[in-house]
């Protein structure tokens, strides 16, 4: 995948590069890419033939600062498709530069996926979301306010060389080289509709806006966002996909409804409320990611 390291900045090819020869050469690599959010880690369970490693041992890595996240990368197959599997992240509230924070997300697209499911917790901002309901993410809105690839790409405003040819004519079509038209891939965000579907798995489809955090919204930031078409939030996300993006990865956004943003008047949830959506959350998303895997590429 030298193709992909070759669009990082020099000042973290040499380290991203180390990372992928070292998992490489253990038989890390894959079809599709999952990043799996804050509790939704079981997953893992699914896969096949799994071989594992600690963040903390991979060259390079930087272990999450969050005593709840686990942070291992595993290899194997689901549901038959061969997949390199991402169990925790680091997020932008941990206070690390993007070269860190960005770094696992650079390795994982240099291990060779195609297409990328990115998980996450997230707050519903949506009236009609409950918690344990799941949202495909057909867009993002990034509040952190600062592209995530600043001084991380050799040549910014390329688009990536091995994206299709579609990609290369809209962006022709809007005359800026480097913007983000479909960054999430609306054949694969139906087909993980047409799975949830298959699999009697309620779902959403909506907007996701990433937060800074660590600090929870303010109502009127709740607000804000529902008025600016937000449909949930969350803290993470945002920046890994416009790397993927960039690097030629089609990136699929699913988020984990566990709780109603505040202003939406519905009570807050208890500890015990939080631990069943947690179960229910993690059940319904195995299920749905074992349909949909099959599905890329198809
Ligand atoms: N806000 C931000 N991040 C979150 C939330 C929320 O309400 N729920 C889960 N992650």
């Amino acid at each position: 995948m030298s193709i992909r390291l070759d669009r990082l900045a020099p000042v973290w090819r040499d380290r991203v590069g180390a990372a992928v020869e070292f998992l490489t050469e253990r038989g890390f690599t894959g079809k599709v890419g999952l990043v799996l959010g804050s509790g939704l880690g079981n997953f893992v369970d699914a896969v096949e033939d799994a071989e594992a490693i600690e963040y903390g041992d991979i060259p390079g890595y930087t272990t999450t600062t969050v005593a709840e996240h686990t942070g291992r990368l595993v290899t194997g197959t689901a549901a038959g498709v061969p997949v390199v599997v991402m169990q925790g992240r680091l997020h932008p509230y941990e206070g690390l530069p993007n070269e860190e924070l960005l770094l696992p997300t650079a390795v994982l697209a240099c291990l060779g996926i195609d297409t990328a499911v990115v998980t996450n917790a997230a707050g519903g901002l949506n009236r009609y979301y409950r918690p344990g309901d799941l949202m495909v993410i057909r867009d993002q809105v990034d509040m952190h306010f600062h592209d995530p690839l600043r001084g991380l790409m050799t040549r910014p405003f390329a688009p990536a060389e091995d994206a299709d040819a579609s990609l290369h004519a809209e962006l022709a079509a809007i005359g800026r080289s480097g913007g983000m038209p479909d960054l999430f891939d609306p054949r694969l965000a139906d087909q993980l509709v047409a799975a949830a579907a298959k699999c009697g798995v309620p779902m959403h489809a909506g907007t996701y806006a990433s937060m800074s955090g660590p600090a929870y919204e303010a109502k009127a930031e709740i607000g804000m966002l529902r008025r600016i078409g937000c449909d949930a939030v969350g803290m993470s996300t945002a920046p890994e996909t416009v790397l993927l993006k960039r690097l030629g990865v089609s990136p699929v956004g699913l988020s984990c409804i566990t709780n109603p943003a505040r202003e939406t008047g519905q009570p807050q949830l208890s500890h015990q409320d939080v631990v069943e959506v947690g179960k229910l959350v993690r059940e319904r998303m195995a299920r749905l990611l074992l349909e949909f895997l099959p599905r890329v590429g198809s």
